[in-house]
């Protein structure tokens, strides 16, 4: 049986921190499926085409990850693409309470859902979407952070 799972989340935009999270998933699973939300209620930097964009740059040396914008509820997304486990990054203890919080009111939608906490390496455990966009609007240097194309499409935006 393919065991196919979803990591989803706003990706705005995709860090090294997600990256992290996505190989070790890949190295776990079948197919691991990039869930974008369109999450409009973040005003967020990057379009959700932009986003399902630089997510696909950043994922293409591995072979069984995909990845696929989504609006709506995460739990209509799941039940479309028929996958049973989520999977979720754990940075710090204040990740655990949304996440705990998240996850009891999927399992009300969905009750055989699980979800799957990954922990990312040590130098990933403060990096955030928002921090990256902070230091980048104030011209600090963000390459050790992003994936190259992710840099370089921050710098657009910044200068736009
Ligand atoms: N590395 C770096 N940053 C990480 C990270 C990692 N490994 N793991 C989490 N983060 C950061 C993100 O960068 C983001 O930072 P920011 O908010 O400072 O920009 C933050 O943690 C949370 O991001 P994310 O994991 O994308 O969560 P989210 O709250 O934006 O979205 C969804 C979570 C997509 C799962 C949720 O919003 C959702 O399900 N949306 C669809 C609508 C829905 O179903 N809503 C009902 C939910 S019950």
């Amino acid at each position: 049986m393919i065991k196919k799972v979803i990591y989803p989340g706003t990706f705005d935009p995709l860090t090294n921190g997600h990256l992290d999270i996505i190989q070790r998933s890949a190295a776990m699973f079948d197919h691991v499926v990039v869930g974008i939300a369109a999450s409009p209620s973040k005003n967020t930097m990057f379009t959700l085409d932009e986003r399902v964009a630089l997510a696909g740059q950043a994922t293409q040396h591995l072979s069984n990850v995909s990845v696929q914008g989504f609006s709506g509820l995460l739990i209509d997304f799941v039940k479309q693409e028929k996958v049973d486990i989520l999977i979720r990054g754990l940075r710090t203890t204040i990740d655990f309470e949304y996440e705990f919080g998240l996850t009891n009111m999927y399992r009300r939608f969905a009750p055989k859902l699980e979800s799957i906490f990954l922990t990312p390496t040590e130098e990933y455990m403060f990096l955030s979407s928002s921090i990256v966009r902070e230091v980048a609007i104030h011209g600090g240097e963000i390459s050790e952070f992003v994936p190259p194309a992710v840099a370089k499409a921050i710098a657009q935006k910044v200068k736009s």
